[in-house]
C-alpha cells in the first residue's frame, strides 16, 4: 500500500509542476495504523466512549460538511464571518507565512486566509493535515486550480504524528491554524498534551491561530447538535459503520440512537450512541466482544465551550503570547492569534 502510494505521489508532483506533494503518515484502512487500542480502551471502560476521530471516514467527512451548512449549526458560519472581517488584519500581523492547518477538511474557511495573503502579494504555502485522505486530496486539487501560485503539501495523518514530523518552514514564518473549535473535542488533560505538542512543533516567533466556540445558553447549543434534518444523527451513527469496516465489527445501526445534550457542569456538549436493547457486539479485528445493557450509551464526542479570558491565560502559560482576539457581534465564537515567545 505504501509503495503504490509513493508512485502515485510522484506522478501527482509531475502533473502539478511541483506545486503538490501529498504524504501519508497513516493508512486509514489499515487497522494497525489506525490504532484500535483506543477503541478497545474506550469500549471496555465504564462509561463507554470512543475517540471522535473515528467520525471521519469519507462519508463522515462529507456528513460533517453538511453539518456546517445546517441552520442550527452556527459555529462554521460564525467563524467564517469573523475570518472574512479580519483575515487581512491577520495577514498584516504575520506577514508572509506558511499556513499549517490541523484538521483541514474541505479547507473552505482557509480560502479566506489564502485570499487575504494573496491580495497582499505574499507567497502562498499551505500544509493541510487531515485524517481523511479523500477529502484532503480533492480539496488540494481544487485549491491548486483556484490559486495558481499556491504550493500545497498535504499530510494524511493524526495530529500528534504530523506535529512530531513537521519540518521547518521555508517561508519567514509559519502559522499553525486550528479552527472550528475542534479543540473542544479534548478534555482538559488532552488539551494540555495537545498544547505541548503544538509548542514542540513551533519555532519562537511563529503564530498559532485558534478558533473556539464560546459559552452560551443550552437553548442555542442543543439544537446545533440535534438538527431537525437528522444530519448530526447520521454523522454520529456513521462512526459505528466506520468501526464495522475497520475492525470487522457487527454493530447494527438500527439498534443505536443518536443522543446529544449540554452538560452544564462540565460546560460541554456530549454526543452519545444509545443502545436500544441489551445486545452483544463483536469487533473481530480487535478480538473484542462488547456487551450493552438496554439504554446504555457510548459517548462518542465531547464538544467543550470556552471562555476567551481563560484560554488566553492557558496559552500564555505555554509561552503562546496572545496578540489579538476577534469575535462576532454576538460573542458566539472566538479567534485567538498568539505567537510563541
Ligand atoms: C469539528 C469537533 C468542532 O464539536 O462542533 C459537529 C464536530 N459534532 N456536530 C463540534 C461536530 C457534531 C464539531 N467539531
Amino acid at each position: 500500500m505504501k509503495s503504490s502510494r509513493l508512485s502515485e505521489t510522484t506522478s501527482l508532483v509531475e502533473s502539478w509542476e511541483n506545486r503538490l506533494y501529498l504524504e501519508q503518515l497513516v493508512i486509514p484502512s489499515a487497522p494497525s495504523e489506525m490504532g484500535g487500542d483506543d477503541v478497545i480502551n474506550g469500549l471496555t471502560q465504564k462509561p463507554k466512549s470512543l475517540p471522535p476521530r473515528y467520525f471521519y471516514d469519507d462519508r463522515g467527512s462529507k456528513l460533517f460538511e453538511l453539518i456546517c451548512e445546517l441552520p442550527e449549526y452556527y459555529l462554521t458560519r460564525t467563524e467564517t464571518e469573523i475570518l472574512r472581517a479580519y483575515a487581512k488584519a491577520i495577514a498584516l500581523i504575520t506577514g508572509p507565512t506558511e499556513l499549517v492547518e490541523l484538521g483541514s477538511g474541505s479547507s473552505t474557511k482557509t480560502r479566506i486566509l489564502l485570499d487575504a495573503y494573496a491580495k497582499l502579494g505574499y507567497p502562498l504555502r499551505y500544509l493541510p493535515i487531515d485524517i481523511s485522505e479523500s477529502i484532503l486530496e480533492s480539496s488540494a486539487h481544487q485549491l491548486l486550480l483556484d490559486y495558481p501560485l499556491l504550493q500545497v503539501h498535504g499530510i494524511v495523518s493524526t495530529y500528534d504524528l504530523a506535529l512530531a514530523k513537521l519540518a521547518p518552514s521555508p517561508l519567514p514564518t509559519r502559522m499553525l491554524c486550528f479552527l472550528g473549535s475542534t479543540l473542544g473535542n479534548m478534555n482538559p488533560e488532552e488539551c494540555d498534551i495537545f498544547f505541548s505538542q503544538i509548542v514542540g512543533a513551533m519555532q519562537p516567533g511563529e503564530y498559532f491561530l485558534l478558533g473556539i466556540d464560546l459559552h452560551k445558553s443550552a437553548e442555542i447549543l442543543e439544537p446545533a447538535y440535534n438538527d431537525s434534518q437528522g444530519v448530526t444523527a447520521a454523522f454520529n451513527l456513521n462512526m459505528l459503520q466506520h468501526l464495522n469496516r475497520l475492525f470487522e465489527g457487527n454493530f447494527d445501526l438500527a439498534q443505536f440512537k443518536h443522543w446529544a445534550f449540554y452538560n452544564q457542569e462540565l460546560q460541554q456538549i456530549e454526543m452519545h450512541l444509545q443502545s436500544q436493547k441489551a445486545q452483544k457486539v463483536e469487533l473481530r479485528g480487535l478480538n473484542l466482544t462488547v456487551e450493552f445493557a438496554a439504554g446504555e450509551t457510548i459517548r462518542s464526542e465531547i464538544s467543550r465551550k470556552f471562555d476567551l479570558q481563560i484560554i488566553q491565560q492557558e496559552l500564555s502559560h505555554r509561552c503562546l503570547i496572545p496578540i489579538q482576539v476577534w469575535t462576532d457581534a454576538n460573542q458566539r465564537f472566538g479567534l485567538v492569534l498568539s505567537q510563541l515567545r
